[in-house]
């Protein structure tokens, strides 16, 4: 058996097997189109094999050191596929409550802005940096996204005046294109410390590149670990058999789905350290696959939380919902519920009961409710929360993603369709180059 475990037998009621089965030659033949680099989008399949560089490695881990050093906060400036993958696995990975430890542990606070144009939130973080020491690494592929590049302005002018502007220079860190863009002209002049995102990588592909890996270092993570997982899962996702392929067998199923109108997939999950994964989960799939007028919807649900709430939906609403269950089977910790002699509250029944045990009673009882609702649902089971895994789990993302594009014909490396607000804000903000036709 694999490292993950991946469960289909509730989609049976909707689909069936003999339909998947009849995949398998279709899936072969993507597969080969993926591998020999020549399908849609080819030029973007860097990511393939995790490449990495050993020498790049160690200085993402060098400077990480550093910044461990000398900073309390790691100012992370991105948007999109420049920083939901850093913030997953920091949410995943790191002691949700950890600020409380960090000075004595030398980590620092990650904290993420240039992904919104708030001035309240921007206002509250410079406030909230004045007395502390503060690096930054400002994260963009192609150099000039207005939201990071705002960002970056007002953190940069901060730390300027904070520390001058040659001891700021050495706090800060970009990320981006080997030669263009305009963070790329301004990086140079500046002397900033700089890594490279390879050109055969596309932003929300690129969370094992520096792009992801710095700020994980920083925050403490084992990257060689999630380097591990990630080559672990290269390798046991390459075969081309869709009987042996889960990543090919859960694309195959999402399709099959949405051919029968399922046109919505909810990817939920019981543990709140994958809240941002399932954020990161919502831009693969919702950048790469909503084009040409296709695409499943993605969707995210935080349970039991969400139960309280999106949980009348799923459970009666419009039927066009499927769900993809992300489960964790070994909980880092655990807690029992303990006897109380009044047993007021009436939580007796529950003694001796572990935390973990009743999360997935209240799995299994949503999961049958739903099904009986009329909603197909997989389960991806992980093993446990920690580097390895992170690292198997978005390439196995990744890789059921490329193939679900394919299935649905379309390019799963570009995203046309963002071009478009940004190119009506250009004009109505009047940059350079761009003629205002248009008013609300
Ligand atoms: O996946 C993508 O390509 C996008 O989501 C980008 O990551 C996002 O638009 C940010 O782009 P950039 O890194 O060029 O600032």
């Amino acid at each position: 058996m694999g490292y993950l475990h991946f469960s289909y037998e509730h989609v049976l009621r909707f689909i069936s097997q003999k339909d998947i089965n009849s995949y398998d030659p279709i899936i072969r033949h993507y597969h080969d189109l993926i591998h020999s680099r020549n399908g849609m989008g080819k030029d973007f399949l860097g990511w393939l094999d995790v490449p990495v560089d050993e020498v790049e490695l160690t200085r993402i881990k060098t400077v990480a050191e550093r910044i461990k050093k000398d900073s309390d906060v790691l100012l992370v400036i991105g948007v999109g596929g420049s920083y939901l993958g850093a913030h997953a696995a920091i949410e995943m990975l790191g002691d949700t409550f950890g600020y409380l430890g960090h000075k004595e542990n030398h980590i620092p606070e990650i904290i993420f802005t240039g992904h919104h144009i708030s001035a309240t939130y921007n206002k509250e973080l410079l406030h909230a940096l004045k007395d502390v020491d503060v690096s930054i690494n400002i994260i963009s592929k192609s150099g000039t996204t207005t939201e990071p590049g705002i960002a970056f302005r007002i953190f940069r002018t901060f730390l300027e005046e904070k520390y001058g502007e040659e001891e700021a220079s050495k706090r800060i860190y970009v990320t981006t294109d080997k030669s263009e863009g305009a963070l790329k002209v301004l990086a140079d002049k500046k002397g900033y410390e700089t890594f490279i995102i390879p050109d055969d990588i596309g932003g929300r592909y690129s969370v094992l590149t520096p792009v992801g890996l710095l700020p994980m270092a920083a925050s403490g993570i084992d990257i060689d670990e999630v380097i591990r997982g990630a080559r672990q899962a290269s390798e046991d996702l390459a075969i081309p058999t869709l009987h042996n392929n889960i990543a090919y067998q859960y694309a195959v199923i999402r399709n099959l789905l949405y051919e029968k109108n399922f046109t919505t997939e909810i990817l939920s999950n019981y543990d709140p350290k994958l809240r941002y994964f399932t954020d990161w989960w919502v831009q693969l799939f919702g950048e790469s696959e909503g084009k040409d007028g296709k695409g499943i919807f993605p969707a995210v649900a935080n349970f039991p939380t969400d139960l309280h709430s999106l949980g009348q939906y799923i459970q009666d609403g419009r039927r066009q919902l499927f769900q993809t269950i992300l489960r964790v089977e070994e909980e880092a910790e655990t807690l029992f519920v303990e006897q109380d002699e009044e047993n007021l509250d009436e939580l007796n029944y529950l003694v001796g009961k572990s935390l973990n045990e009743i999360n997935r009673v209240a799995s299994d009882a949503a999961l049958m409710a739903h099904v009986d609702g009329g909603v197909p649902n997989m389960v991806l089971d992980v093993p446990r929360l920690d580097a390895y895994t992170f690292g198997y789990i978005v390439y196995f993302f990744k890789k059921a993603c490329v193939m679900s594009g394919y299935l649905l014909e379309i390019n799963p490396f570009d995203q046309p369709g963002v071009e478009a607000y940004k190119t009506n804000m250009f004009e109505m903000l009047g940059k350079p180059g761009y003629v205002s036709k248009k008013k609300l």
